[in-house]
C-alpha cells in the first residue's frame, strides 16, 4: 500500500537513490556521470537537509519510493544554499573547464542564483518530484503535488514553479495535465508555474 507522508531524516538514503534512478530525463542515471552523488547533491539532498518540512514522500512498507521536495521561498533558499551547502559541494565537485555532461551539472550546482527567476513574486516556491518506475502512472504524482500545494497554501505562498529537461516528454505531459503553465522566462518552454489555489 502506497501512502503519502511527510519526509523524515531516515528517508535520506532513499531520496538519494530515487533521484539517481530517475535523474536522466526521467530514466535511470546510474553510472551516467562521473559521480552518482552529483544529481542528488544538486536536486534532492540540499532540499531535504535545508527544507525538510516541505518535503513529502510516497511510503511503501516504510521506505520512501517517491518524493516531492518543495522550497516555500526560493530567495531565502538560495542564500542558505550558498552559505551552507555550496562550500562542501564545491570542494567535492571541482570545475575542470571540460564540456562534458558531468561538468555541465557541476556548473549548475555551483550556481544557486540560477533559481532566482524573474517570476519569483508570483511563484516564490519551487519543487522537484520523482517516483520510482513501479509507482508511476497510478495518480501518486498528482497526490504529491496536492500535498505540497496544501502545505504551501497554509504558509500563504501564492505559487510554485519548476523546470524540467527538454528531453522529458513524460514530465511535460504530466505538468500540462495538472495545469502548470509555461513561464515567460523559460526560453525552451520547460519552465512552468502553478498557483497554489489551483485544483489539481
Ligand atoms: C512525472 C511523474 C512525477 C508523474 O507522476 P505520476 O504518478 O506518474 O503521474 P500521475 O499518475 O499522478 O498522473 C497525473 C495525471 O497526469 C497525466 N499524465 C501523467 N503522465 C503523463 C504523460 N506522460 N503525458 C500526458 N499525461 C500524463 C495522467 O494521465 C494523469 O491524468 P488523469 O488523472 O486525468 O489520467 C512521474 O511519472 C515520475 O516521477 N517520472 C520520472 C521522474 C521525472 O521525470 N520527474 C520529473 C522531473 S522534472
Amino acid at each position: 500500500m502506497a501512502d503519502i507522508r511527510r519526509y523524515r531524516q531516515g528517508d535520506r538514503a532513499d531520496i538519494r537513490e530515487i533521484c539517481i534512478r530517475t535523474g536522466r530525463s526521467g530514466e535511470d542515471a546510474t553510472g551516467w556521470l562521473d559521480d552518482d552523488d552529483l544529481l542528488p547533491e544538486i536536486y534532492a539532498l540540499p532540499y531535504v537537509d535545508l527544507e525538510p518540512e516541505t518535503a513529502f514522500v510516497v511510503d511503501v512498507d516504510g521506505r520512501a519510493r517517491g518524493y516531492i521536495l518543495g522550497v516555500p521561498d526560493t530567495r531565502s533558499f538560495v542564500e542558505r544554499l550558498r552559505a551552507q551547502w555550496l562550500p562542501g559541494f564545491a570542494a567535492k565537485h571541482p570545475l575542470t573547464g571540460e564540456d562534458t555532461p558531468t561538468q555541465r551539472f557541476v556548473r549548475e550546482g555551483r550556481d544557486p542564483e540560477r533559481l532566482l527567476i524573474p517570476e519569483l513574486d508570483e511563484y516564490p516556491a519551487h519543487l522537484h518530484i520523482d517516483l520510482l518506475p513501479e509507482l508511476q502512472g497510478q495518480g501518486l504524482g498528482r497526490r504529491l503535488v496536492r500535498a505540497l500545494l496544501a502545505e504551501l497554501r497554509s504558509r500563504g505562498v501564492p505559487g510554485v514553479w519548476l523546470e524540467y529537461g527538454p528531453d522529458n516528454q513524460n514530465a511535460a505531459g504530466f505538468y500540462r495535465r495538472l495545469g502548470f503553465a509555461p513561464l515567460p522566462s523559460g526560453t525552451s518552454g520547460t519552465r512552468v508555474g502553478l498557483h497554489t489555489d489551483a485544483r489539481v
